[in-house]
């Protein structure tokens, strides 16, 4: 109860977990959701649950996820068949993928903002880049065209993924049931059009067979007989699940914090203004722009360090497992904190502190988790680096602006979102000059 209570009002490591450390230490024991739980913080000890998936916990998530993902998810792979589909995400990310990649998010964000800025006054910022990591993910990583209604259709479905999963008409996961059936009908046909499109032409779109962009690359597999068509449905289901509201939470606090930090922003603006300034007009950035983001990273960084998009996650152990000499029985669930790190003095000095330029120091493995660690590190970091990096470069060269609720607060449900949904004032910039 204190858990969910805590959660709620985004104070999961003031009201939850901090008090519990000073109490019992790093690593203690408590129940969940009916089930008992070890809850683990600390760089040793995430270092020691993340890098032992499969070998001694395996990853576990709610049935509603479950269902609504899909059984043939990478969440819910292993061994051979979740390296075959990382293999496959992760060649979206080579250098010649980022080359393709770069531009196209670059042309997806200025036309984002030419379609919903333009003319505006004030916008929600947290539902604009929604949006916009709905439209990356589809139209720059997998390959496929967004129709208009296909985002109020994930949305019902990604509503349902952390709701009870009782099936009665009307509850949200029944909804999301319907809409999840919806999206493999969407899906199972342009895949077949895939399919087609592929067999009958065998050069293929560019790189090799295949084509560079996943979707491509997952029909591709299907035709060789590594995957199923519900592995490539369910994987896609999976990627807008795991994209939409992380990298838009991401975005939205680090704006935040450079609204509430002029001192940083205007670090901030120099380094477009610098980029800006060496490129050739109007064309798109291009990786070595992007590469020249240091401090920009060092900002979203810190952000995420004081506001993870996930707090952590869930494990079920599949074996006795003896950390840092406190026994988790096989079948205990266990709980990994990215908490129990970003907001420790012994690894962070002054951890409530805004201060990017912490990142300018070499920070050890297992100690800045936002993206998790070990075999299922996030598969899609660099595209949330790209989303995060491309965004902030248009709307801080383009526009002037400010937060409307300076104090807005998060809610947690179970990811976190500000409850306004973070709107801000917007003005263009009378010159590109920053
Ligand atoms: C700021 C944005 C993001 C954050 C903070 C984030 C965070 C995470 C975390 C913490 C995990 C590990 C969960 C665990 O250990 O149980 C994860 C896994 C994953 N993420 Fe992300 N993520 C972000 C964006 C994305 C994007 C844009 C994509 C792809 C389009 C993506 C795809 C995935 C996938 C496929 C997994 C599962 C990996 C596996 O099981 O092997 N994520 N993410």
């Amino acid at each position: 109860m204190e858990f969910y209570k805590a959660q709620k009002n985004n104070r999961l490591f003031e009201e939850f977990v901090e008090p519990r450390i000073s109490k019992y230490g790093k690593i203690f024991k408590t129940s969940l959701m009916g089930s008992p739980t070890v809850v683990v913080n600390g760089a040793e000890a995430n270092k020691f649950i993340l890098s032992n998936e499969f070998k001694l916990v395996i990853s576990s998530w709610p049935s509603s996820s479950v269902q609504l993902m899909g059984r043939n998810s990478i969440m819910e792979k292993q061994g051979d068949q979740h390296r075959c589909l990382r293999g496959l995400v992760a060649s979206c990310f080579s250098s010649s993928g980022m080359e393709t990649l770069v531009p196209k998010i670059c042309s997806t964000v200025q036309s984002h903002l030419d379609k919903n800025w333009h003319g505006k006054d004030t916008i929600s910022l947290y539902r604009s880049t929604k949006l916009l990591t709905f439209t990356i993910v589809f139209e720059c990583l997998l390959g496929i065209n967004v129709e208009p209604e296909m985002l109020d259709i994930f949305e019902r479905v990604l509503e349902g993924a952390f709701a009870p999963p009782v099936n009665f008409p009307g509850s949200k996961f029944s909804r999301a049931k319907k809409a999840r059936v919806e999206i493999a009908k969407m899906l199972a046909k342009i895949v077949d059009e895939k399919r087609n499109e592929m067999e009958n032409n065998s050069e293929g779109e560019g790189e090799g067979k295949g084509g560079s962009m996943l979707l491509s690359r997952f029909v591709a597999a299907m035709i060789q007989g590594d995957i199923t068509e519900e592995e490539v449905i369910d994987n896609v289901v999976l990627l807008v699940f795991a994209a939409h509201d992380t990298t838009s939470f991401a975005i939205a606090m680090t704006f935040k914090m450079l609204a509430l930090h002029q001192d940083c922003y205007n670090l901030l603006l120099q380094e477009h203004a610098d980029i800006t300034s060496n490129q050739r007009t109007e064309e798109n950035l291009t990786v070595e722009d992007v590469k020249k983001m240091e401090y920009t990273w060092q900002a979203a960084r810190e952000s995420m360090r004081l506001f993870p998009p996930i707090f952590g996650s869930f494990r079920k152990a599949v074996a006795d497992i003896e950390c840092e000499g406190f026994t988790i029985p096989k079948g205990w669930k266990v709980l990994w904190t990215a908490y129990g790190t970003h907001y420790d003095g012994e690894y962070f000095q002054d951890p409530q502190r805004f201060d990017p330029s912490r990142f300018e120091e070499f920070v050890p493995p297992y100690v800045f988790v936002p993206f998790g660690g070990g075999p299922r590190l996030c598969a899609g970091y660099q595209l949330a680096k790209l989303n995060i990096l491309i965004f902030v470069h248009h709307v801080v060269t383009r526009y002037d602006w400010s937060l409307i609720y300076p104090n807005e607060s998060i809610t947690m449900d179970p990811l976190p979102f500000p409850s306004q949904g973070m709107p801000i004032k917007i003005s263009p910039k009378l010159s590109r000059d920053i």
